[in-house]
């Protein structure tokens, strides 16, 4: 009984890691192609194959997910061969692609050949004499058997081949687990470094917060609120006038009164129009660059495909990051002509994201830190958890491209 009690979980457990190991031959025999591929032609396309290890990783994933091993995948993955392998985790994918197509298929295999060989050698006393003479030999070909005194060698090589299956197979199913887990996951050390960005972003978000606020404070302060004050001096002296110097000079103060209030008006309509762009409200994202396109001195092209309505702050800010962009295009560049590319996409993730790519074919030659605009554009975007790059080498062309996620 007792023997029973340790033997039952041994085989559960034995058989539970082939099944892991022949799924594991699945995606193994998988990569194994895509490695072909990827070091062959896939240099010509490499946002191609760039796309099929990351839906193969996911894949893998999804397969450990099934076994209990929970692997979370990175966020927005690049699609450029540049930035990809410069990317810690499309480089963990890349190794993890080389490692399984290699050790997958050889574990894969000896899962295949070890559990057939030990029932082939194990049952051989069974059916080994119906073999025409000079047939019988056990599993891949030893020796050949002709005397049953040859027999129990065979089944010694199937009880081999038996204990190595169920020593072996749950050893090399956790290791394959293990090695997937930290070249397909975000390490511990990875999600220290992303919840340190996160904190980052939070800070630069609630900076970017009070500044905003203080900036309004200022814009207040100064322009409304200050006409506002001299409406009110200017009425308390028209009531005065009234029983002093008379209406003529009551009208002229309150003449005064009226244009200090217009003015406090005008003054308070160019605060909200800095808030939250009107223009998004009432004619949407695609409304809302081709005004911005239209309005540039530089002849801009738009092509917006955003079919659905984002958040507020989404729009907002990918309509800041295009006026900042097309300012500096006008400014700096000296471009012929511009375009701006909005599109929804998927990311790598399968969440999804707006990316704003504005390009001139001007002089080059942009750097984040001269002034205030770059970094005031890498803010709203890290705020909002996005990423920005910016490529404008000497001579141009100078492209800007931003991704924001939609759900944030
Ligand atoms: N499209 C572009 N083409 C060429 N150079 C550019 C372009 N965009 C920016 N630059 C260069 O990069 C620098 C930094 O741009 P940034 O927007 O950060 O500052 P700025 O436009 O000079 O000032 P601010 O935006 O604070 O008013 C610019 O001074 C300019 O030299
Ligand atoms: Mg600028």
């Amino acid at each position: 009984m007792a023997t029973t009690a340790r033997v039952r979980p041994a085989l559960r457990r034995t058989l539970r890691s082939l099944e892991q190991l022949l799924g594991g031959f699945g995606t193994a025999l998988l990569a194994l192609g895509l490695l072909v591929w990827a070091v062959t032609l896939g240099w010509f396309t490499a946002a191609t194959t760039l796309g099929l290890v990351h839906g193969l990783a996911d894949r893998e994933r999804a397969r450990l997910g099934r076994w209990g091993v929970e692997v979370a995948a990175p966020g927005v993955r690049p699609v450029r061969l540049g930035e990809a392998l410069r990317d810690p985790a499309t480089r963990s994918e890349l190794a993890w692609l080389a490692r399984h197509a290699v050790a997958g298929n050889v574990v894969g295999f000896l899962a295949v050949l070890a559990p057939f060989s030990a029932a082939r050698d194990l049952t051989f006393p069974l059916w080994w004499w119906t073999l025409p003479d000079g047939w019988a030999s056990p599993s891949l070909g030893f020796w050949v058997v002709r005397e049953w005194s040859g027999v129990p060698g065979v089944v010694l090589l199937g009880a081999c081949w038996a204990s190595a299956t169920v020593l072996l197979a749950p050893v090399a199913a956790r290791r394959q687990l293990r090695v997937a887990r930290r070249l397909l996951g975000q390490d511990p050390g990875d999600l220290t470094m992303r919840v340190a960005e996160l904190t980052r972003t939070r800070a630069a978000a609630l900076d970017a917060h009070a500044a905003e606020l203080r900036r309004i404070e200022r814009s207040l302060h100064d322009g409304a609120q200050n006409r506002i004050v001299a409406t009110t001096v200017l009425i308390g002296a028209a009531r005065r006038s009234l029983t002093t110097t008379g209406p003529a000079a009551t009208d002229q103060l309150l003449g005064q009164a009226q244009d200090a209030a217009e003015l406090a008006l005008a003054e308070l309509r160019a605060v909200v129009r800095t808030i939250l762009p009107p223009v998004l409200a009432d004619r949407g994202l695609a409304g809302a660059l081709q005004g911005l396109a239209a309005a540039s001195p530089v002849p801009c092209t738009t092509t917006v495909d955003v079919p659905v309505r984002s958040a507020a702050s989404v729009e907002a800010t990918i309509y800041f990051v295009v006026a900042e962009a097309l300012t500096n295009v006008a400014r700096h560049s000296g471009a012929e002509r511009a375009h701006v590319d909005v599109r929804l996409r998927a990311a790598d993730d399968g969440s999804e994201v707006v990316e704003a790519v504005v390009r001139d074919d001007g002089a080059g030659g942009a750097r984040e830190g001269v002034g205030t605009g770059l970094s005031g554009i890498r803010h709203r975007v890290e705020a909002m958890d996005g990423r920005w790059s910016l490529t404008s080498p000497p001579g141009g062309p100078t492209e800007l491209r931003a991704v924001v996620p939609c759900g944030s």
